[in-house]
Formats: structure tokens, sequence, C-alpha cells
């Protein structure tokens, strides 16, 4: 069920899509229902801004049902009906998540679904013991049986003090509920058709409504206030470092790191304070990633050094490179092994060759630069014409003199070197020395003329 507006996250976007863990908490919940039923068992109910939740998912595979008008969590079911009885499929039962809590672990979901299996039950409630129970449905027991659930709104002082909650996760025998499903009424605090209601309505029946308790309360917390979405983010980045150190990362202060679920990480690497990696980045091993690096889709090769402060973003970087400190890495560059790139160079769709350097204060923007490059302080690709991006390219042992503009389109030929302050406009060919500058002028005795007229002046 993603239907919902999340009108307590006061917020613009739809509540499935805010993200925890550096991805949507729809994109948790299904992956996580993947690993228990291929995506084309798999029905999303989308209804609040359903194209961009459609848009946001729709990589996965899954089917979605749209329910235009967002009723309850009850009326979501009725709108699945056909999808899930009709089109050729009968399915015996269905399994419902809640497209708004994503710590559920597969583990859990089967679970869930054996004991309703085993019970032979109608509608099997996944229920959890909360310090803490208020704003969710109680479950309302005799013995074994479930008797009803009741909305926090609803519920009377005696009924707020249970503290086991409906998680909104639940098995339904798929037939006895579209059987039973037209009972639900609106008669209730928000007028909607509440899918809880079905314990009661199953009850009322004679069907069998059982509900199984799970070990961690900690995977059926949902995500209804920024509070709680943050609280779920916390635990998650914890899980994530948790994992890695577990396959011999080292983290220092993990609860400073910003780590997104998709990263992978190779082991002995260090990861030091206050660093974030986002996105697909995968890391690999014996890396030393220094503090207040923020790292996203990237790919970093084995024994990279990342020093602090150093910005990337869809790179790759090659074995045994050095970064940084203050290296800004935009879309597309791609630095080769044992390169080094560092302080203020800002590279965009660069490839930097194998064992080239580019030490100091640079932009190198829309380039090919060949191996073992030597790119000096303050060179700059001028690679903009106020309309259109061109290329640099820069052959294989070329020396770029410091403080170089280098007009695109250029190429700099193999074993070229490029004299210091010099504006290059013309290609320069292989093993050539190329000056593009004024030549200096020297003033015997100027200044000290300019000192002693001063003087005389009285100033
Ligand atoms: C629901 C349960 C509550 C349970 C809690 C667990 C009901 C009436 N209450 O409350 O007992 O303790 O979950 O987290 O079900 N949705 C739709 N269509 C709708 C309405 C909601 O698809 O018309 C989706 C929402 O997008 C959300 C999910 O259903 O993903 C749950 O809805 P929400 O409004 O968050 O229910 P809760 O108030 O949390
Ligand atoms: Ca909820």
């Amino acid at each position: 069920m993603a239907a919902g507006k999340g009108t307590r996250l006061k917020s613009k976007h739809p509540k499935v899509l805010h993200e925890i863990g550096g991805k949507p908490i729809l994109a948790h919940v299904i992956a996580t229902a993947e690993k228990v039923v291929p995506a084309r068992d798999i029905f999303v109910i989308i209804g609040h801004e359903a194209e961009r939740v459609r848009e946001a998912v729709a990589g996965t595979g899954v089917n979605f049902v749209l329910q235009a008008e967002q009723r309850g969590t009850g009326h979501a079911l009725m709108v699945a009906r056909d999808a899930l009885l009709g089109n050729g499929n009968k399915y015996d039962q269905v399994i419902v998540l809640s497209g708004d809590a994503p710590m559920i672990t597969a583990e859990t979901i089967r679970k869930l679904s054996d004991f309703h299996t085993a019970q032979k039950a109608d509608m099997t409630v996944l229920s959890a013991d909360l310090d803490n129970p208020y704003g969710y449905g109680r479950v309302i027991r005799k013995g074994a049986r479930v008797l009803a659930i009741v909305e926090e709104k609803s519920a009377t002082p005696q009924q707020k003090k249970i503290r086991e909650i409906n998680s909104g996760f639940y098995a339904f025998a798929a037939p006895a509920l579209y059987e039973h499903i037209d009972r639900l009424s609106t008669a209730n605090a928000h007028g909607e058709y509440y899918l809880t209601d079905m314990a009661g309505v199953f009850h009322q029946a004679r069907k069998k409504v059982v509900a199984i308790k799970t070990s961690d309360a900690g995977e059926v917390l949902g995500s209804n206030t920024r509070a709680e979405m943050m609280m779920l983010d916390a635990r998650l980045r914890l899980a994530k470092c948790r994992q890695l150190l577990e396959q011999g990362v080292t983290i220092f202060f993990t609860h400073t790191c910003v780590i997104d679920s998709d990263v992978e990480v190779g082991a002995d690497t260090v990861i030091e304070p206050f660093v974030q990696l986002l996105g697909h980045t995968k890391i690999g091993e014996d890396c030393r990633i220094r503090s207040y690096s923020v790292i996203r889709n990237s790919v970093i090769g084995e024994r990279v050094t990342v020093r602090p402060g150093t910005i990337m973003e869809d790179s790759r970087v090659g074995a045994g490179a050095v970064l940084g400190p203050y290296t800004h890495m935009r879309p597309g560059s791609e630095v080769g092994e044992g390169a080094h790139v560092g302080n203020f160079v800002e590279t965009k769709k660069v490839k930097l060759g194998k064992g080239s350097k580019a030490n100091h204060l640079s932009y190198l923007g829309d380039a090919e630069i060949g191996e073992d490059v030597n790119i000096g302080a303050g060179t700059i690709t001028c690679n903009y014409d106020g309309v259109k991006k061109h290329k640099t390219v820069i052959e294989d042992g070329a020396f770029i003199g410091s403080d170089s503009t280098l007009v695109a389109p250029v190429t700099i030929g193999r074993g070229a070197y490029v004299a210091a302050a010099s504006c290059i406009t013309e290609d320069v060919p292989a093993d050539a020395l190329a000056l593009g500058r004024a030549r200096q002028s020297v003033k015997e005795g100027w200044a000290r003329e300019k000192r002693e007229a001063q003087k005389q002046n009285g100033r």
C-alpha cells in the first residue's frame, strides 16, 4: 500500500518517496518483498501523486494498481481485487505490506506467511509489543484469536494501555478477504475504510484471525512523521555501518558517517569521521577515505587515498590514486591508476590517464588526458565558448606548465611542453615546446629611480 498522501509529514512530496538510508521508503519495502516473491507477484497500490511514485520504482518490474481516490487502507485492498483475483491471477494468499514501513525483513515476511499457512487462518496480523504504542492500532485478543484491531483514535482508555500493536503487515486468505471485504464501512473517526476492521468483520463471520509477534519491534516501525523518519534513517545507517564493520571495514565514529544502503566497501578500507558515501558508490580494499569527503555514485579502486574534503559524483578512480584535499570531481571524471588529483582541482567529463598528476588549483573539463602527463598548478581547460563545449586532448607524457590556459578545441601532442603561463589556442605537435605568452622586458634601475623621485617630492 503506497497510495496515501502522508498528511502528517506536511510535505509536497508523497510520503513513500521520502528517502531514508539514501533511497525512497517504498524502494526499501519493494526490495525486501522481492526477496520473498518475484516482482511479477508484487502489486503496488498507488494513488497520491501516482505517476511520480510509479516512475520512482518502475525499474523493479512490479505491477501497479491505481487507487485514484484514497479512502483508506481497506479501500486500497478493495481496489486491488481485480489485480489479485482477476486477469488469470488467482492468489491463495495475499501478504499486505505498508509502503511506509521500510524496516521489515524478508525473514519476518516469510514467518508471517508460514504461520498463516500453518494456522489455516483467514487473516494473520503481524504484531509487536511497543513500549510506546501511541498512534498504532491495538490488537484485541482472546487467547490466540484476534477479535478486533482498534485504531488509536477509536480506542478506549483501557484499550490504549494495550502494548501489542498492529504492524500494518498482514497475510490474508485471498478468497475469504474478497468474500467479506465489502462489509467494511466508513463509520469511524476518519470516515475511511479501515483494513484493520477486517479483523472484526472476520471474527463476526466466524473466520479465523490470529496474530504473530515479531521478535524485533524495530522492524515494524512506520514513518508517519519527520521525527519517525529520521529515527528510521539513523537506525538504517547504523545497521549499514555495522554490516561494513562486520565485513572488515574500519569506520571511526560511525554515528558521524552517512552511508547509503546500497554502498559497497572493501575490507581494510578506513573511513574517517564525517564521511558521506552515497547512492551506488563502490570502494575497493585498503583505501583511506578521509574526513568531510562526500562521494556519490562513484567507483573507487583499491589502495586509493581520498584526502579530506573531496567531493565526487558519478566518477571512477583507478587503484592507488590519490585525491584531495578539496578535489571536486564532477560527473564523468575518470582518474587512472596511480594518478594524483590534488588541492582545489575541479574535474568534469575528464579522462586522466595512468600516473598523471594534476596537483593544484586547476579546472579540467571535457578533456582526454593521457598517461604520465603533468598538469601544472592553475592550468585551465577553456572548454566553453559561450554556446558550445569543446574538447581538449593532452597526449601521453606531455608537460603543461603552471598557469596555462588551453583554449579548446586543442590538442597537445605526445611528450610536448607548454611553457608556464601560456595561452594555447593552436595545436602543439608532439615533442614541441609551445610558448604562448608575452616576452618579458626588464627596465634596469626603474624601481630605485622611482623611490628616489618619491623621496624628493617629500612623499
Ligand atoms: C495503519 C493501521 C494501524 C497500524 C499502522 C502501522 C489502518 C487503518 N491502520 O495506520 O492499525 O498500527 O498502519 O504502521 O490501516 N494507504 C493507501 N491508501 C489509502 C490509505 C493509506 O495505500 O487510502 C497506504 C499509505 O500510503 C501507507 C499505508 O497504506 O503506506 C498505511 O497508511 P497510513 O495512513 O500510514 O496508516 P497508519 O495511520 O499508519
Ligand atoms: Ca503509517
